[in-house]
């Protein structure tokens, strides 16, 4: 067998070999950090994506939309990722070739969160640690630690005079859209916008296959609430079990994990927030049922230096691989920051109406400016300072309070008496105010999921004292679904049959793969491998069979195999796809075989 390769190593192998995925461009040297999913990878990715949009989007009954993967400057400058989203990059003196120094540091030492560092105290880890280059093994020691800023930056149009950004994070397609958006959720919070993607992040090394790329898919969910209002339904996830690994925990010496349930974590404050509680609860639930092994889940909150600017709670779903704990999921509490961002930035409106349960009177203060003294005193400026008054006296009544007021317009100031001002303070009804959403976001990864799933799935025993490799897929995701075999191919009967059953799957939407090639030992383990979860053979006893015809169907993992009745064949494993019914249900109903 193959216990001296990593999983990843033999993952990388069978991705290439059975068209799951590989380094793009190879034809022309390759290109690091992209990949091609081949035709079992591009239908696994698909399946991924539809299980996840039926859970996050559909069930959740949630909006979906799919914006451009360029958008323009000024949308980056106010998200911040401009100036922010950064990466430490060391380049070797030697060779020149740039490495991500928190990887360095963390690939040889204890420290699992380098990226806290500040960039001088990587480069003082850097040197503490001796570190060479790993291209060619220079010295590290004294090289300098920057910031490399991920974004492709691209021109729109002809010129340089009109930058854009290839977007780092699908999210701010949703957030750029808020003010139309809100308009097809009638203004009503709590309501989510969701959004499956690209994403394109120029990373400094990118690695492990498709763990880390500079072009990969998100499935993200922007959940829209009124803070002091909104809560999720808990009760759907309140005892789902979980592992945590809280931030306070990973500071200390001996900490560890935390084994509890949502609804626990939520009322002793390990999870701080209901929504995030909410989100992760759904989440653990859907990689079980897409094929996350569950003893190699957990849930990690980010350490305070670790969290996006963006961000003020984040806990990552991480999957084990090869003993390496793998980001596949973040769920962050991103508060108000990105549309009162945008809404500082452009002239949009980011808020939405809160209605009061009952009217309600306040007092406000007003101001009503003499005007035929504004204007011959300030001149083209008077309606500027009115303007400045007004919002002062929202702002600060009391700065009204003595004989003369002072306003700043276009950094002058100017002085006004009071009297002028007419300020008074009036009682006044209303019915509610303006705010600005808070947002909760999980934010999948598409790619590292997939990952996971075959990594997790990856299995190799003995079937008839030959050495097998399966994928131990769920169908719910399984690229194919099932495997048409006719036992020999020079029998025109099982041909026809066979061909008749591709048909019919194929029309009751299974994703069909026709075999009559090699031995039919052979053609189950191609299938196997694959991850196929089930494989029809058409043999001569289900046509000579009393009454119905038949065939058999096996299962990839146990080798089982019961004789179905054609007629069934399309809504017994269609019901199984869907995660209605289970092989032992179908053994249950029909003649199991005694042998493989
Ligand atoms: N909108 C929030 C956001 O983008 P993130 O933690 O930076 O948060 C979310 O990314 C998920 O996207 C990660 O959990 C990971 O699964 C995936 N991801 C991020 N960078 C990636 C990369 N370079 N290659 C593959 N997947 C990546």
């Amino acid at each position: 067998m193959t216990a001296d390769r990593t999983e990843g190593e033999r993952l990388t192998e069978l991705a290439k070999r059975r068209g799951y995925y590989f380094g793009s461009s190879e034809a022309y040297g390759g290109t690091a950090g992209f990949y091609t999913y081949g035709p079992q990878g591009a239908a696994l990715k698909s399946n991924v994506e539809d299980a996840w949009r039926e859970r996050f989007t559909v069930q959740e009954g949630n909006l979906e939309i799919d914006a451009p993967t360029i958008m323009p400057e000024p949308v980056f400058e106010a998200s911040g990722h401009l100036d922010t989203f950064d990466d430490m990059l060391v380049e070797c003196p030697e060779c020149a070739e740039s490495h991500r120094a928190d990887h360095l540091i963390e690939d040889n030492s204890d420290l699992e969160d380098a990226e806290t560092l500040s960039l001088e105290e990587a480069a003082e880890e850097i040197a503490a640690l001796d570190l060479v280059c790993p291209n060619c093994g220079a010295e590290l020691a004294g090289q300098s630690v920057d910031n490399f800023n991920l974004m492709f930056e691209t021109n729109i149009g002809p010129g340089s005079s009109d930058p854009g950004y290839l977007r780092p994070e699908t999210a701010q397609g949703i957030f750029v859209e808020f003010p139309r958006i809100k308009e097809y959720a009638r203004n009503r919070l709590p309501f989510g916008v969701t959004q499956v993607g690209r994403a394109y992040r120029n990373e400094i090394s990118p690695r492990k296959s498709i763990v880390r790329t500079r072009e990969f898919t998100q499935a993200e969910l922007e959940q829209f609430i009124d803070p002091e209002r909104d809560e999720p339904d808990l009760s759907a996830v309140e005892d789902v079990e979980v592992l945590l690994y809280p931030a306070t925990e990973q500071q200390k010496d001996d900490g560890d994990y935390i084994e509890t349930t949502i609804g626990a974590a939520v009322e002793d404050g390990s999870i701080g927030n209901a929504w995030l509680g909410y989100f992760l609860g759904i989440a653990q639930e859907w990689y079980e049922r897409v094929g996350v092994d569950m003893d190699r889940f957990r849930f990690r909150q980010h350490l305070a230096g670790e969290r996006a600017h963006y961000s003020s709670d984040c806990w990552d779903a991480e999957s084990e691989v090869d003993g390496d704990w793998i980001e596949i999921a973040g769920f962050s509490y991103r508060s108000d920051y990105d549309l009162s961002k945008h809404a500082e930035y452009s002239e949009e409106d980011y808020t939405v109406f809160r209605q009061y349960d009952e009217p309600k009177t306040v007092e406000r203060a007003v101001v009503d400016p003499d005007m035929s003294v504004l204007g011959p005193k300030f001149g083209g400026a008077a309606g500027d300072v009115k303007d400045a008054l007004e919002r002062l006296a929202e702002r600060d009544p009391d700065a009204f309070d003595g004989d003369e007021v002072t306003v700043e317009v276009d950094g002058e100031t100017h002085t006004v008496e009071t009297d002028v001002t007419n300020f008074a303070v009036e009682e006044q009804t209303i019915n509610g105010e303006h705010i600005t959403p808070h947002v909760v976001e999980p934010s999948f990864g598409v790619d590292r999921t997939v990952y996971t799933l075959l990594a997790h799935a990856y299995e190799e025993d003995e079937v008839d004292d030959e050495e097998r490799t399966y994928l131990s897929l769920s169908p719910e995701v399984a690229p194919r679904d099932v495997g048409v075999f006719p036992l020999v191919s020079n029998v025109p009967e099982l041909v026809d049959l066979a061909d008749e059953i591709v048909d019919d799957l194929r029309a009751a939407g299974l994703s069909v793969v026709y075999d009559d090639s090699g031995s039919i030992g052979r053609r189950y383990r191609r299938q196997d491998e694959v991850g196929t979860p089930f494989c029809i053979t058409v043999d001569r006893d289900g046509l000579e069979s009393d009454g119905e015809t038949t065939v058999t169907v096996r299962e990839r993992d146990s080798g089982r195999q019961v004789r179905v009745p054609v007629s069934a064949l399309a809504d017994e494993l269609g019901a199984v796809r869907g995660g209605d019914r289970t092989f032992d249900d179908l053994a249950a109903e029909y003649d199991e075989l005694t042998d493989d």
